[in-house]
């Protein structure tokens, strides 16, 4: 189950990923480009993401878009662990789903308050709270259509659910499961073996019967669909489980230069910022420019290490010709990081008031929708 050289992916850890190539070697997840070509076949233009290689890995995503291309219902199903407030980074993934959306797959959102708790210790109230007006709200606000989306809070789903998590729990060894996540307390095992009850419960009849899955995710999650294949082969004899597909996505650096995480508020842009906040945050922002103005129109920035471009290219500058020419700019050395920055952030303050005033609306939605667990 492990892969063959000494590195670990940990989903719960900080780890940052430098080396995507490695991912290809150790773990088997092939290139993007591979499967891009097929997108048309099954009737899709490729997405901002994918055109930009943000998207980068899968799984037999290629076996979901021909099925796609056969007329056979396709689903994407995703997560969210609902422990800090809705940020930049989420917002990566959501994009993902409305564009699979907009292209005709059924969409998925578990939304892992049972994971938050045992993993996070969140409080159960406060991480309900979270779950609908952060992330459901937000994703809604985004231009996810709440009527053709599924949201469901992972201790609030029904039998046959459950059943798939106690089944697995006797399809897998301490051994094994030590060999993908490293130590494992009870409580992590828990939240392993219900993330793969996630991914593939959606092809039971009871939740639509669908055998095409993919799981966006960002690489650190691989190891929950490694465990998720392997569960659904050794399903074998008691129910036909096919081997979820998956796409992996190269996390956005924050704005610190560090992993973006909520739990520090500064590596990162929330949805919900007051405009003066996230402006202050672009400003103080990491960039990849040189000490001095002199030096850098001698020598250019440098867009790859630079936060802000990463901002104009996972979020703010959807055209790719205009983004062709920050990036240009800014190597060439024509291009200063006050003036980019300023560039940014007229396009961030445009969208954050837009997004904002969809929220309040959005919330009321998310209630009316979503059933929150008893205790
Ligand atoms: N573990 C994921 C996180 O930390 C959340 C999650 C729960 C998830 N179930 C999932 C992600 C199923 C993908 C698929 O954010
Ligand atoms: Fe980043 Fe812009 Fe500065 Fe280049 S000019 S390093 S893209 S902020």
């Amino acid at each position: 189950m492990a892969g063959g050289e000494d590195i670990r992916l940990d989903p719960w850890g900080a780890i940052e990923i430098k080396d995507y190539n490695r991912l290809f070697r150790v773990f088997g997840i092939r290139p993007f480009i591979e499967v891009a070509r097929l997108l048309r076949h099954a009737g899709m233009e490729p997405s901002l993401h994918m055109r930009r290689g943000i998207i980068f890995g899968h799984r037999d995503f290629d076996k979901v878009l021909l099925a796609k291309a056969r007329g056979e219902p396709v689903a994407v199903l995703t997560g969210f662990m609902p422990s800090g407030r809705f940020h930049f980074g989420h917002k990566l993934t959501v994009d993902q789903l409305i564009y699979y959306q907009r292209n005709g797959f059924k969409i998925f959102v578990a939304l892992a308050d049972a994971e938050a708790h045992i993993v996070r210790r969140m409080p159960r109230e406060e991480s309900f709270r979270i779950a609908v007006e952060e992330y459901v709200a937000n994703m809604i606000a985004l231009g996810l259509d709440p009527k053709k989306t599924e949201f469901y809070f992972q201790t609030n789903r029904d039998t046959p659910y459950y059943r798939l998590v106690q089944l697995f729990a006797g399809k897998v060894t301490a051994a094994e499961m030590e060999a993908i996540y490293g130590d494992l307390s009870p409580a992590k095992a828990m939240a392993a073996l219900t993330q793969a009850a996630d991914i593939l419960h959606v092809q039971l009849e009871e939740y639509g019967g669908y055998k095409h899955v993919v799981v966006p995710v960002g690489a650190d999650q691989d190891p929950h669909l490694r465990l998720a294949r392997d569960l659904a082969d050794r399903m074998h004899g008691i129910i036909k489980l096919e081997r979820p597909a998956s796409t992996y996505h190269k996390l956005q650096p924050g704005l610190d230069g560090k992993k973006m995480s909520s739990s520090r508020p500064d590596s990162t842009i929330f949805l919900t910022d007051p405009p003066e906040t996230a402006k202050k945050k672009l400003f103080k922002a990491l960039t990849g420019g040189r000490a001095t103005a002199e030096e850098q129109k001698r020598l250019g920035g440098i867009p790859e290490t630079c936060s802000v471009y990463h901002m104009d290219l996972y979020h703010l500058i959807p055209d790719d010709k205009e983004l062709d020419k920050i990036y240009t700019a800014c190597r060439t050395g024509e291009l200063l990081c006050g003036q980019c920055k300023a560039i940014a952030w007229e396009k961030l303050e445009k969208f954050l008031e837009e997004h904002q005033r969809k929220l309040e609306k959005a919330k009321n939605i998310a209630w009316s929708i979503i059933e929150t667990p008893r205790f």
